[in-house]
């Protein structure tokens, strides 16, 4: 129906999300936002809506590996800017500033080239779920690091128990749904 109005974001973002049990370990709930990114109105919905608020502050988009390169792509492409990729260790062939977070189990490393950006720039950084803040604690540490400012956070899912906000002080964060 046509002049039905469409569904808020948070609430077409809960009914495609699928929740997967004991994956990828027993104990663990999975948030699965494939059906999200799979569905065209949803993407677009969802895209729009994580550039809404920072609109006019922002000259680049970054996405986090691997998940967060979908928005990040989309919204810079809608916004007419520039995409930054923040990469797993190892990925990255030039000159690299590197950030550790702790994972359920040991650290992992995220790498961003030092050049992306210049100094005084300002980035919007997406992803697509803040758990534990650990991922995107580093990434505002790399940014921070190469003398770009942070204009903000944009989640697509915030899991509130795991408290990532914690992470994250002083940043501007932008969820469109918490679990
Ligand atoms: C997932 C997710 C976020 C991160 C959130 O990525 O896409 O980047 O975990 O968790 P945190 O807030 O506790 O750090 P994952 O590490 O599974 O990488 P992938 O997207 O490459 O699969």
């Amino acid at each position: 129906d046509p002049t039905r109005p469409a569904a808020p974001v948070g609430e077409r973002i809960s009914s495609l999300c699928a929740t997967i049990p004991d994956y990828p370990k027993p104990g663990v709930s999975f948030k699965d936002l494939t059906p999200v990114f799979a569905d065209a109105a949803a993407l677009k919905a969802v895209v729009d809506a994580l550039i809404e608020p920072f609109k006019g502050h922002f000259d680049a988009v970054a996405g986090v590996e691997a998940r967060g390169f979908l928005l990040a792509s989309a919204a810079a492409y809608a916004a007419g800017t520039g995409v930054i990729t923040v990469r797993k260790a190892g990925k990255l062939p030039r000159e690299v500033v590197a950030e550790d977070y702790t994972l359920e189990y040991g650290t992992a490393t995220l790498e961003l080239h030092t050049t992306d950006l210049a100094p005084g720039s300002r980035v919007l950084i997406l992803d697509d779920v803040l758990a534990t803040g650990g991922t995107l604690g580093a990434t505002v540490r790399l940014f921070e690091r190469c003398g770009v400012h942070v204009a903000g956070v944009g989640v697509v899912l915030e899991i509130d128990a795991l408290n990532g906000r914690g992470a994250l002080p002083g940043q501007q964060i932008h969820s469109l749904l918490h679990l």
